[in-house]
């Protein structure tokens, strides 16, 4: 394999640097079925598309629709809203992926792995609003609500977390650790060392 050309960089350590779980995969698992229910019953006989946000809704959105025992269209959308640090938003959103098919006239719901400022997914709620869906609700993971700038109304909200910054389940640190299946906290020398 061809040599790093830039610096050295450390890789993560999976198991080493997870401090805390704070979510077990057990825990995520009974907590996306739980949601697939409701949404199975609200949506039922209605034209439900669920729109994802890449990357970090991944896992989320696969697990959840398979939970789902409706008929349901899928669309993605990649955003990012980092262009301050690894761990502070910016406050910019960038749409980096854009829908692949209209839901004009459709029930969109826009799946979230977690909401913290709510600022990505108040630009999102107003860019997809101008799309002009039948509806538009939110289904979000987890929500981290001590950080909030932008007031949101969440319809499907899985987990309530403190104010800390957690990785897993899709949510990374530096593009790392999503492929986790719990949700946990990093040693704080991970944080400090990049
Ligand atoms: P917001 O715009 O501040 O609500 O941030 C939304 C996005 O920031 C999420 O979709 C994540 O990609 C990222 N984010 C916010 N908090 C965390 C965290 O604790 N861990 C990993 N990513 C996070
Ligand atoms: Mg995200």
């Amino acid at each position: 394999m061809a040599e790093p050309t830039t610096g050295i960089r450390r890789l993560p350590d999976l198991v080493n640097d997870v401090a805390e779980v704070l979510i077990t995969e057990a825990q995520v698992r009974a907590k996306v079925v739980e949601m697939a229910a409701d949404l199975s019953r609200d949506y039922a006989d209605r034209d439900l598309t669920l729109v994802s946000v890449l990357k970090g809704s991944l896992p989320f959105m696969a697990d959840l629709m398979r939970a789902i025992t409706i008929p349901v269209q899928i669309d993605l959308m990649e955003v990012s809203s980092y262009g301050g640090t690894s761990t502070e938003t910016s406050g910019l959103v960038r749409i980096l992926k854009d829908l692949s098919s209209s839901v004009e006239g459709r029930d969109v719901l826009i799946v979230e792995d977690i909401i913290d400022t709510g600022l990505t997914l108040n630009y999102l709620q107003r860019y997809l609003r101008g799309k002009n869906p039948a509806s538009l609700r939110i289904c979000a993971l987890l929500d981290k609500p001590a950080r909030r700038l932008a007031s949101i109304e969440i319809d499907y909200r899985g987990f309530t977390i403190p104010d800390r910054f957690v990785v897993g389940y899709g949510l990374d640190y530096g593009e790392f650790y999503r492929n986790l299946p719990y949700i946990g906290v990093l040693k704080p020398e991970v944080y400090t060392a990049s």
